[in-house]
């Protein structure tokens, strides 16, 4: 799916025209910018434990779990930065999780709590939940497997029905469904409807690959360990891009708000695309493997995270993205507001 390229416009010729005229000084560069970074286009992804104290994760240096009596902290930290939405993601203790995963559906799992703690905080802060069911279960799938170990489409997505009703009577505000189920969105925003949540907002995750790049978010849920296989039969096969269009279709189509694709920067043609095409807000995912690689290379002397960073996150804005969920959010919103 190349994007198809119209033939520059060249304004001039030269010398009567120097682009360069425009790159003199800060306060030019400043005056031409097209594209524009700020907090308020920075989702917060943040993981929860039940332990008492903050766990540091091994593979995301710098990123840690948060007890749930810590995130009226991390809920002031984001209003004070500016940082319109956290996103929560629980490591669902080893005697919690089961075959299905129904430890999603209980009103007191440590993600019910979190949204409380988060809630009684401030109301400045959006909360976003993930819809699926890969921290619950013992085998680490989005999902429901049979015997064959074959992922199951529409039991799981009744399941994730519960998982979403059961956040959004929590105080969610954001249900993000990230299990790519057929059809699960039209099936969530059903049920919101019947309950009385016609405000709740989907961000469904729409274009969500099947990528390496998640790889230390798994161990971060404390799922690494537990997958069996992989999530190929659900997730997007990465050499496909029209598929994406056809996903984010169907999503906006079944009740979406917004939707999002998934990692980030190695699928920034996607992200472009979607924008291009879909007239609903586009938020990418720059997952925890981006994040990985970046603060190696930072830790290694390799790159600089100052310039890097924001280079990055700008590149989803120009690419046409609402917004973009990092692991650096804190960082960029603190380094912006200086
Ligand atoms: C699980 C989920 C994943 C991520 C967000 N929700 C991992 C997966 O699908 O295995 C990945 C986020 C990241 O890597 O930062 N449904």
């Amino acid at each position: 799916m190349p994007l198809r390229y119209r033939p520059p416009m060249i304004p001039g010729q030269f010398p009567a025209t120097r682009l360069r005229r425009n790159r003199r000084t800060p306060w030019l560069r400043a005056m031409v910018r097209e594209t524009l970074l700020t907090p308020a286009s920075l989702i917060w992804p943040v993981f929860v434990t039940e332990g008492a104290e903050p766990e540091p994760i091994v593979t995301m240096p710098g990123v840690v779990r948060h007890p749930v009596g810590s995130l009226g902290a991390v809920a002031r930290e984001a209003a004070s930065l500016g940082i319109p939405a956290i996103a929560l993601f629980p490591n669902t203790p080893a005697d919690r999780r089961s075959a299905d995963g129904r430890e999603a559906l209980n009103p007191d799992n440590l993600v019910c709590r979190a949204i409380a703690e988060l809630k009684a905080a401030t109301d400045a802060v959006g909360i976003m939940t993930d819809v699926a069911l890969d921290p619950y279960t013992t085998h680490g799938h989005d999902g429901l497997v049979d015997a064959a170990g074959r992922v199951l489409n529409d039991a799981t997505v009744d399941m994730l029905v519960g998982q979403a009703l059961n956040q959004a009577r929590a105080g969610a505000d954001i249900l993000a469904p990230s299990d790519m189920m057929d059809g699960r969105v039209a099936a969530i925003r059903r049920a919101l409807e019947a309950e009385g949540f016609a405000d709740a907002h989907i961000m469904a995750y729409s274009a969500k690959y099947a990528s390496g790049f998640y790889g230390p978010f798994r161990d971060a849920v404390g799922a690494a360990g537990r997958l069996t296989g992989d999530k190929a039969t659900y997730q997007m096969d990465p050499a496909n891009g029209r598929e994406a269009l056809a996903e984010v279709a169907l999503d906006v189509a079944e009740g979406a708000d917004s939707v999002m694709v998934k990692p980030g920067l190695p699928y920034l043609d996607v992200v472009k695309a979607v924008a291009d095409r879909f007239d609903l807000p586009v938020f990418a995912y720059c997952v925890s493997g981006e994040y990985a690689m970046v603060e190696a290379a930072v830790a290694a002397g390799m790159l600089v995270r100052e310039t890097v960073v924001p280079e990055m996150l700008t590149a989803f804005r120009r690419a046409g993205a609402a917004g973009v969920l990092t692991y650096h959010a804190p960082f960029v919103a603190r380094l912006l507001g200086r």
